[in-house]
């Protein structure tokens, strides 16, 4: 997909960090937008932002871990605007710990937003996408997926965040294959940041109450969600840069999208250790004092 203006895009996540920049973007890019995220106030404040800049957009309140609701958001999109071209499976959430003290209401959540997020995603628009190029030789689609360079490799203290972003890479690499496989108009991009600036370490402002958090964190759970928010506030690079970067890739039909390249030397040491049958190594090597910090804290 090359020229974006006119092209409908769905976000969800839109209310903050890189949905919100995927949006504005999209509207610099004269796209028309569908923006979903589970908090109103934000949702509203995005919308707000991208009308008084003339940008044709919706609002639609949508929890991606309900597949009741991402029907509806795509109703709603097809209702509006009758296509769909582009669609970002963004919405994340996060949460650490050693992850044995995780609990099942955790695993509920962060699997619920960050895996069937893009599960119901792909599942509802894909179909749509594949008829919209049946009926229109020109149509060209695109999804991206938002995983994380976590992904890629398996950080101690964020199991329950790498499992939900593994799953992510294998769905949209399979994905892939499978669109590949039938020759269709439509690409998909997997987006695998490091940390960068945004609202992702205060992710619990938006916990639902179904899978209300435990009262008190474990000291590993503290332990993780400081280094979280420190790793997060110090990111190098901005989520707007991360959005030209994500476009820039879907007019090239790249696949792989990271923000650095420097942290894929864990991911590689870490596929590497499978092909060569050795134990995993430790994905802090190359940063020791952030494992010394959290043993500090961890072992006594
Ligand atoms: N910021 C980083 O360092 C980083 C690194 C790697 C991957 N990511 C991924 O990027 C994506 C976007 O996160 P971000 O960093 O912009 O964080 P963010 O918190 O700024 O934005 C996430 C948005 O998702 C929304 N959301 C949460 N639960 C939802 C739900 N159930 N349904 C719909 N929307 C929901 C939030 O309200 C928020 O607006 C996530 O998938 C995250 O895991 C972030």
């Amino acid at each position: 997909m090359n020229d974006f203006k006119d092209k409908v895009a769905v976000i969800t996540g839109a209310a903050s960090g890189f949905g919100r920049e995927f949006a504005r973007l999209g509207a610099r890019l004269g796209m028309k937008l569908v923006l979903a995220d589970v908090q109103r106030d934000a949702l509203d404040a995005t919308q707000a932002e991208l009308q008084a800049q003339g940008a044709q957009s919706i609002a639609v309140l949508c929890d991606v871990r309900k597949a009741e609701q991402v029907q509806a958001l795509a109703d709603a999109a097809i209702a509006q605007f009758g296509v769909v071209h582009l669609l970002f499976n963004n919405a994340g959430v996060g949460a650490g710990g050693l992850v044995w003290e995780n609990s099942e209401a955790d695993w509920d959540w962060v699997l619920g937003v960050n895996l069937f997020g893009v599960i119901h995603g792909v599942r509802i628009f894909t179909p749509l996408m594949l008829a919209a190029a049946k009926a229109d030789p020109e149509y060209r689609g695109h999804i991206v997926n938002t995983a994380s360079i976590a992904g890629l490799q398996n950080a101690p203290t964020m199991g329950i965040y790498n499992v939900s972003k593994h799953a992510v890479v294998s769905l949209s690499e399979t994905l892939y294959q499978d669109l590949r496989l039938i020759d269709a108009a439509v690409g998909v991009s997997l987006l695998c940041p490091y940390f960068v600036p945004t609202g992702i370490h205060q992710s619990e402002r938006n916990r639902p109450d179904d899978v209300a958090a435990d009262a008190s964190l474990t000291a590993s759970q503290r332990t993780a969600q400081a280094f979280s928010e420190k790793s997060v506030i110090s990111g190098k690079v901005s989520a707007a840069e991360v959005a030209e970067l994500t476009f820039d890739a879907i007019r090239k039909e790249r696949f792989y999208i990271y923000s650095e390249t420097e942290p894929l030397a864990a991911a590689a040491r870490r596929m590497e250790d499978i092909v060569q049958q050795r134990n995993p190594h430790d994905p802090f090597a190359d940063v020791p004092h952030v494992r010394d910090l959290l043993r500090a804290r961890l072992v006594r």
